[in-house]
């Protein structure tokens, strides 16, 4: 470990909470920041940008405003709190680490940073941010976008996807954490990254408070930085849609406990584009009779890892016992009740558009 005193960040501290002091956002979680609020917000700040969270981070805490409610809540109406911000793997570890914490930490969050990370959805991110945050311990919460401003700040063109450089640039941020403010601290560096130590070239240097000791813009690599490793290329997947009607309500289909979108309800179809005749060869084949079969359209949807091409089409049956995995919804059902994933959120609003 380097020592402190040669620290390359030792002045960033001054000039990043002064900026953070003049135009920091007023984020809910910030106002009034519990536990559990800084908790709840962190999980979803984890894959998701601040302005999309806003509006669900309210209702989530208006609907469950408790660990305990957290812990009791049906599944079903989780997942509806969290349709649409993806990675759904995100709030059912909530609720497990919520059920962990009345059973084995005395209905408290833990303050200590190691035992945040036994509970599920927490890694070293999160931790350090709930610990520094709610508890005001002296502990670095280093994400892709602190990555981003220390890579530049250093001029480092190591790689940060590796996890040996994140764990030393996360110590050089540790000796710097000023020990009455860490929360604060950690905020005011997430905040520069998200709102001018941009990536994608577009940072704004010229607002930066940390212009004047940026190694990356004074050598000119600032663009170049930080080095990551290749991501792998995205599959595609082409899928058939089927908006399956038996007069007045549509079926849905609930996925599989594992994998992609795993238990959350879809719009039945098959991983494969298929003609008018095949859809209705299939269709016949389950013993569905279509009265009439009309194309609706084709989305595109991009998850993390792979692409789904998808072509919708409207099915209008005589009305059928659905199989146990699947259930026949109305419309304002799906606008309140059922937890649909984006992909199939242009389909959905169709059908609402449809049926005011
Ligand atoms: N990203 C993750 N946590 C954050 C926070 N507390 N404030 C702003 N952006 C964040």
């Amino acid at each position: 470990m380097s020592n402190p005193q040669n620290n390359p960040l030792s002045a960033i501290p001054a000039p990043l909470l002064h900026w953070y002091d003049q135009g920091a956002r007023v984020l809910p979680w910030r106002s009034h920041p519990t536990p559990y609020r800084v908790w709840v917000s962190e999980i979803m700040l984890q894959q998701t940008r601040v302005e999309a969270a806003l509006p669900y981070f309210t209702r989530f805490m208006d609907a469950l405003p408790t660990i305990e409610s957290l812990a009791y809540a049906p599944e079903e109406q989780l997942l509806k709190l969290w349709e649409g911000l993806g990675y759904y793997s995100r709030v059912r570890n909530l609720q497990k680490a919520a059920r962990m914490v009345l059973d084995e930490f005395g209905h408290q969050l833990p303050s200590d940073p190691l035992l945040l990370q036994k509970l599920p959805g927490i890694g070293d991110y999160s931790a350090g941010a709930i610990a520094s945050i709610a508890y005001g311990q002296p502990v670095p919460a280093v994400d892709g976008n602190v990555l981003r401003v220390i890579s530049r700040l250093l001029a480092s063109f190591d790689c940060v996807s590796d996890t040996a450089v994140k764990k030393r640039l996360r110590q050089l941020v540790a000796q710097v954490i000023p020990p009455d403010r860490p929360g604060d601290f950690n905020q005011a560096l997430m905040e520069l990254g998200a709102t001018v130590c941009l990536p994608n070239g577009q940072p704004l240097c010229l607002t930066c408070p940390l212009l004047s000791l940026c190694q990356g813009r004074a050598q000119g690599v600032e663009l170049s930085l930080p080095v990551k490793a290749a991501k792998k290329p995205r599959r595609t997947v082409e899928r058939t849609v089927l908006l399956l009607w038996n007069g007045e309500q549509v079926l849905l289909r609930k996925r599989p406990p594992k994998g992609l979108l795993s238990s959350l309800w879809e719009f039945p179809g098959m991983e494969e584009v298929l003609s008018a005749q095949q859809i209705q060869e299939t269709l016949l084949e389950r013993g569905i009779v279509p009265l009439s079969l009309e194309p609706i359209g084709q989305h595109t949807h991009i998850f993390s890892h792979v692409e789904w091409k998808m072509t919708g089409w409207e099915v209008k049956c005589h009305s059928f016992s659905p199989s146990p995995n699947c259930l026949w919804a109305a419309p304002n059902q799906l606008a309140h009740e059922y937890a649909l994933p984006s992909a199939f959120r242009p389909f959905t609003q169709w059908i609402l558009d449809k049926n005011p």
